[in-house]
């Protein structure tokens, strides 16, 4: 069948929208219709060659839609469930999936970083015929996608899709970022850097785990409102005032718990001066693969300080994503003010820029048609 689609032809170019060929499903595959996807700053990243993507590739992993036709073999899932795609499928039998460590699998590296579907081959084509790889296995800037049995979630109906895409990445990564891998507990003193879809999620987690106070720091002034929204106590404008020293003046001494969900090596040296004495710096942020920075390591033993990183927040794909569905209908994620656009995938180019200029409040969502 012919699909729309951005394609990810050349990093640190344009994307192009395109007419492409999608393969039915095959064996434990099922066909999705794609009805919102959101742009994280992941996607940017590969936009801008900063992970080392395989092109070219149809790029977004944030998505929810609707099961339109379901390939042999497909048990779990039928036409007309509401689904999301999850860019991390645990295999099951390496040892990381054996640990329970499933969002840190080995077992299916290659067809992760290839852009490829669990049997190491893709179902899109360009229309030279030349094969086109599925992004983070969702491909989810597109009208269609062919993603596995395993890599697709369903969830409640009675969730609105243009939320349910957040359940592919920002919320899962927010809130497993929390409970996971900082082990929040009730009035402990946080602050977040950087007030974005992930940034978001950790800060209305810590909120509902009752931190206090929940401190949020963003270079964007204008990031306040929403900060405020999700429940922050405190908004520390970063580009008018050194955030350190009012972090410190605020909690008397330092953070407990300090979130670094930006993916800067500036941002990054802040948080950590940040934490307080036996205080954590929490990293969830991606910085580009070359990155790098320099810490004074003395404070680690001599202030007891953890550095902990985290990836799709620990969780267990299958178990936690219904889950915190259900928790998104029944506490106040306020998914609903996650969003503050809708776009068309014709102006995905202009969404990405704005994202590198910080002009993104919440996240912008891809309506797919
Ligand atoms: N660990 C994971 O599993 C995982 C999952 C999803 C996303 N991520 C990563 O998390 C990071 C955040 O993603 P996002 O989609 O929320 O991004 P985003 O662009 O929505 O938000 C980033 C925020 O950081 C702010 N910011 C930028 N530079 C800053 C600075 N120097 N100081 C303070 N604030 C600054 C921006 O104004 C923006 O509000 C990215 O690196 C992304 O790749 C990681
Ligand atoms: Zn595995
Ligand atoms: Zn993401």
């Amino acid at each position: 069948m012919k699909i729309k689609a951005a394609v990810l032809r050349e990093c640190k170019k344009p994307l192009t929208i395109e007419e492409l060929e999608l393969e039915p499903p095959k064996e434990k595959e099922v066909l999705v219709k794609y009805r919102y996807t959101g742009f994280c700053r992941s996607d940017l990243h590969h936009l801008l060659g900063e992970l080392g993507a395989s092109v070219p590739m149809v790029v977004g992993h944030e998505s929810a839609g609707v099961v339109e036709e379901v390939g042999p073999g497909v048990t779990k899932i039928k036409k007309g469930d509401h689904v999301v795609g999850t860019w991390m499928i645990p295999c099951g039998e390496c040892s990381e999936c054996r640990r329970g460590r499933g969002n840190l699998c080995r077992g299916y590296h290659d067809q992760f970083l290839g852009g490829l579907l669990l049997d190491g081959t893709s179902r899109i084509k360009d229309k030279d015929g030349k094969m086109v790889r599925h992004g983070s296995y969702v491909a989810g800037f597109a009208s269609y996608g062919v993603l596995p049995e395993a890599g697709t979630i369903p969830i409640r109906k009675d969730m609105p899709l243009e939320q349910a895409c957040f359940m592919g990445c920002c919320v899962p990564t927010g809130w497993g970022t929390v409970t996971n891998i900082a082990k929040l507990q009730p009035g402990e003193s946080v602050a977040i850097y950087g007030i974005g879809g992930v940034g978001l999620n950790v800060l209305r987690a810590a909120v509902l785990r009752q931190a206090n106070p929940v401190i949020a720091v963003d270079i964007e002034g204008m990031r306040e409102k929403i900060a405020r929204e999700f429940g922050a106590t405190h908004f520390i404008d970063s580009s008018k005032e050194d955030p350190v020293p009012k972090i410190q003046e605020i909690v008397g001494g330092g953070a407990d718990v300090v979130f670094e969900a930006i993916g800067d090596p500036g941002a990054t040296v802040q948080a950590y001066w940040s934490t307080g004495l036996a205080g954590k710096l929490v990293i969830p942020g991606v910085t580009p693969v070359d990155a790098a920075t320099s810490l004074p390591l003395f404070r680690v033993p001599l202030h007891q300080l953890s550095i902990l990183g985290g990836l799709y927040g620990a969780i267990s794909t299958h178990l936690d994503i219904p889950k915190l569905a259900d928790l998104a209908m029944t506490q106040d994620l306020k998914l609903d003010k996650l969003i503050s656009k809708k776009f068309k995938l014709e102006d995905i180019n202009d969404v990405a820029e704005a994202m590198i200029k910080r002009q993104i409040n919440g996240r912008w969502v891809c309506e797919l048609d």
